[in-house]
């Protein structure tokens, strides 16, 4: 009896910590495919003036160069080389996929960005983001998703909608007041029907966003959507990574 009970014991332990290393595991990979699409935003907020200017042709921005400036943000912010992760694990399988569909929307929306005559043509980080969200989760076949959200009342797109568990998390974890700046909240919870791992990463508005999402509530913005009267610091988004198990 004491001796079954003790197999009983050890076995739920060991259990638990292998339990317990997946979870870390996963939430490595979920935080590096959100640091690998902040990153290639970053790269496309910063060239905006020059995807933006109708007297340029050729923006220099195909998906290879497009890829490269990525990669070196990412790099920057994690201390983590992505060439230097193993191809044949589970996060570098999924980090690959997500860098080939970088360069697939880059490579696909070469005519717009190139339009010579065109100022603003809506190719905002946003949009590419969400491109990308798409191109990955064809790569990644069901495994994973990686899906911008955000508060309900500061949606745009309907693409972009919290599920129940999303809507959730944001009004109970990252918008309560003693939430800690930039902690992101990830879970073992069944979605669809299948066991996952899910983790949100809050993203907050800076200066550069308030143009779009700011004040005056209402006053339509340069890509035809009215402004959300949205403050300095306030939560703005989530990158919500489904890890399928
Ligand atoms: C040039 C205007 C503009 C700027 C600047 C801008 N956004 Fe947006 N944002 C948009 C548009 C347009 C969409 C809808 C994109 C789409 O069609 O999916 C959007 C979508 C989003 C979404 C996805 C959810 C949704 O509503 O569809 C988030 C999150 C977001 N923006 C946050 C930010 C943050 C944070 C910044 C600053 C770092 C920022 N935005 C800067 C215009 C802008």
């Amino acid at each position: 009896m004491i001796a079954t009970g003790g197999l009983i014991f050890v076995g739920t332990i060991q259990a638990s910590v292998i339990c317990a290393a997946r979870d870390n595991e996963d939430l490595v990979i979920g935080t590096s495919l959100a640091d690998m699409l902040v990153a290639g935003e970053t790269v496309i907020s910063r060239k905006q003036e020059r995807i933006d200017d109708p007297k340029l042709g050729d923006k220099g921005l195909s998906g290879k160069a497009l890829l490269e400036q990525t990669r070196e943000i990412y790099r920057r912010a994690t201390g983590v080389d992505p060439a230097a992760v193993d191809p044949a694990s589970r996060h570098g399988r999924l980090l690959r996929a997500q860098m080939d569909a970088i360069v697939e929307v880059m490579d696909a929306n070469q005519a717009t960005i190139n339009a010579k005559g065109t100022g603003f043509k809506g190719f905002i980080p946003a949009v590419f983001a969400r491109l990308v969200d798409e191109a990955f989760a064809r790569r990644a076949m069901g495994e994973a998703e990686v899906k911008i959200t955000g508060p309900p009342d500061r949606i745009r797109n309907r693409k972009a909608r919290p599920d129940t568990w999303e809507t959730d998390v944001i009004k109970s974890k990252l918008l309560a007041p003693n939430w800690p700046r930039d902690q992101a909240y990830s879970a073992a919870v069944e979605t669809g029907g299948r066991p996952a791992f899910r983790v949100m990463v809050p993203q907050y508005y800076d200066e550069s966003c308030l143009a779009c999402h700011g004040s005056p509530k209402g006053e339509v913005d340069i890509t035809g959507y009215p402004k959300e009267g949205a403050k300095l610091n306030e939560l703005g988004g989530v990158i919500s990574i489904i890890l399928y198990q």
